[in-house]
C-alpha cells in the first residue's frame, strides 16, 4: 500500500510515512470510533440518509431524526412515494429544506431507473439530484467500499493542520489540495473492510469531529500527532486560516401565536425559494433601517382578511439562518373580526401540530414555556 511521495501533489509525503499514518488512523478508528446508528448497518439506503443529514447537521441532533425518518421511510420506495408534507415534518428543524426535495427526487431515480439500489458506478451515483462529490464518496464507500474519495469540513481542517496548508477554510486552494490528498492517502487495496475506503473516510471525518476539532484540539490523544506539521510548527490554532467573513445581520423579528377553538394560526410559505412550502407562526420583520425584508413589515396574509392587534409578550427565541442573526419576539396575537382561514393561512388543531411541517424557527418557538402555557390554557 506503498505511494510515492509525487502522488501526493504538492504536499511532500513518502510513501513509507504515507502507510504509517494509514495504519495509525485506521487503529485509533478501530478502537475508538463513536457508536452511531448508521455505523451499524451496510444498507446504502440508510448511509445515505445520514450522510444526507448530516451535512449540515452535528451528529447528536441527527441521531434522532435519523431513526424517526427511517423509522417511517424505512425503504427507498416509501421515500420516493411520500407525500411532501410528510416529509417536510421529517425534516422540520433541520433546515436547507432543498435537500429533503433533492433526497426525493434523487430516490425517486433510483427507484425507475436502478432497480431500488443506490448505484455502485461513482458517475450514475453523481447524476442523482443533491448528490455531489462529497455524498458519492461517502455512500459508495462506506456501504460498499469502494475506493472512492471524500472531502467535508472536518477532512479540510484535519489536512490543513497535518500538512501545514497555510490557505483559508473557505479557499479554493485548501479544497484542490485536500481532495489530492484524500485521493492519495485512500486505501485501495485492503484486505478488510477495517482497513478499507469506508473506515479510512470515516476515520479521518471522525478525527476531525473528536479530537481535531476547531478550538483545542486534543493533540494529546492524536494518532497522528507525530505526523502533524502544525503541531510541530506550533500552528494547531491558527491552521486553517479563518475565511473572511461575511458580516452577520442582526434581525429583529415579531411572530404571533394566535389561537382558537380550531386550533394555532399558521402560514404556508410559497412553494419557491427559502424554506419554501413550509408552515409558520404569522411573522413580521421590525428591526430598525436597513430591514432585510426576511419578512414584511407587517402581517399581508391576516391583514388581507381582517385587523389583528399583538398582545402580551410570551417569549423570545434567537435562531440563524445562513447570515441572518435572527431575534424574535413571540406574542399572544388577537384578530379583530373573523378570519377565514384562506390562500396561504392554516388553522392546526394543537394535537396536530407534531406533524406538521413547520419551520424551525416556529418550532423553536413554540417550545418556549410561556408558548406551551398559552397553548396550554
Ligand atoms: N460526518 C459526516 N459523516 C460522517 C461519518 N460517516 N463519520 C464521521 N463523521 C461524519
Amino acid at each position: 500500500m506503498t505511494r510515492s511521495a509525487h502522488s501526493l501533489g504538492s504536499v511532500e509525503i513518502d510513501g513509507k510515512r504515507a502507510a504509517e499514518l494509514r495504519r495509525q488512523l485506521l487503529r485509533w478508528y478501530d478502537r475508538c470510533a463513536r457508536r452511531l446508528p448508521w455505523r451499524e448497518t451496510r444498507d446504502p439506503y440508510r448511509i445515505w440518509i445520514s450522510e444526507a443529514m448530516l451535512q449540515q447537521t452535528r451528529v447528536e441532533t441527527a441521531i434522532p431524526y435519523w431513526e424517526r425518518f427511517l423509522e417511517q421511510l424505512p425503504k427507498v420506495e416509501d421515500l420516493a412515494l411520500a407525500e411532501e408534507r410528510d416529509l417536510l415534518a421529517l425534516w422540520s428543524g433541520l433546515g436547507y429544506y432543498r435537500r429533503v426535495r433533492s433526497l426525493q427526487a434523487a430516490a425517486r431515480v433510483v427507484v425507475d431507473q436502478h432497480a431500488g439500489q443506490f448505484p455502485t458506478d461513482k458517475n450514475q451515483a453523481l447524476a442523482l439530484p443533491g448528490v455531489g462529490p462529497y455524498t458519492a464518496g461517502a455512500v459508495l464507500s462506506i456501504a460498499y467500499d469502494q475506493a472512492v474519495a471524500l472531502v467535508d469540513g472536518n477532512v479540510l481542517r484535519v489536512f490543513a493542520r497535518l500538512f501545514a496548508l497555510e490557505h483559508a477554510l473557505d479557499s479554493g486552494e485548501l479544497k484542490r489540495k485536500s481532495w489530492g490528498l484524500a485521493e492519495a492517502l485512500l486505501p485501495r487495496r485492503s484486505r478488510t473492510r477495517k482497513t478499507g475506503p469506508g473506515a479510512w473516510n470515516q476515520a479521518l471525518m471522525e478525527l476531525g469531529a473528536t479530537l481535531c476539532k476547531v478550538r483545542e484540539p486534543d493533540c494529546a490523544n492524536c494518532p497522528l500527532a507525530n505526523f502533524c506539521l502544525a503541531k510541530a510548527q506550533g500552528k494547531t490554532a491558527q491552521l486553517p486560516l479563518a475565511p473572511r467573513r461575511k458580516s452577520a445581520t442582526q434581525v429583529q423579528l415579531e411572530q404571533l401565536v394566535v389561537l382558537n377553538k380550531a386550533g394555532l394560526l399558521l402560514v404556508e410559505r410559497p412553494a419557491k425559494g427559502r424554506m419554501a412550502g413550509l408552515w409558520e407562526l404569522p411573522t413580521r420583520e421590525c428591526s430598525k433601517e436597513p430591514a432585510t425584508h426576511l419578512y414584511p413589515s407587517g402581517y399581508p396574509e391576516i391583514g388581507a382578511n381582517c385587523g389583528w392587534s399583538a398582545g402580551r409578550e410570551l417569549g423570545e427565541i434567537r435562531h440563524g439562518i445562513t447570515r441572518y442573526r435572527i431575534r424574535a419576539t413571540v406574542r399572544l396575537g388577537r384578530l379583530e373580526g373573523r378570519l377565514r382561514p384562506a390562500g396561504s393561512l392554516r388553522r392546526v388543531a394543537l394535537a396536530s401540530l407534531e406533524r406538521a411541517p413547520l419551520t424551525g424557527m416556529t418550532r423553536k418557538a413554540l417550545g418556549l414555556p410561556g408558548v406551551q402555557e398559552a397553548l396550554g390554557e
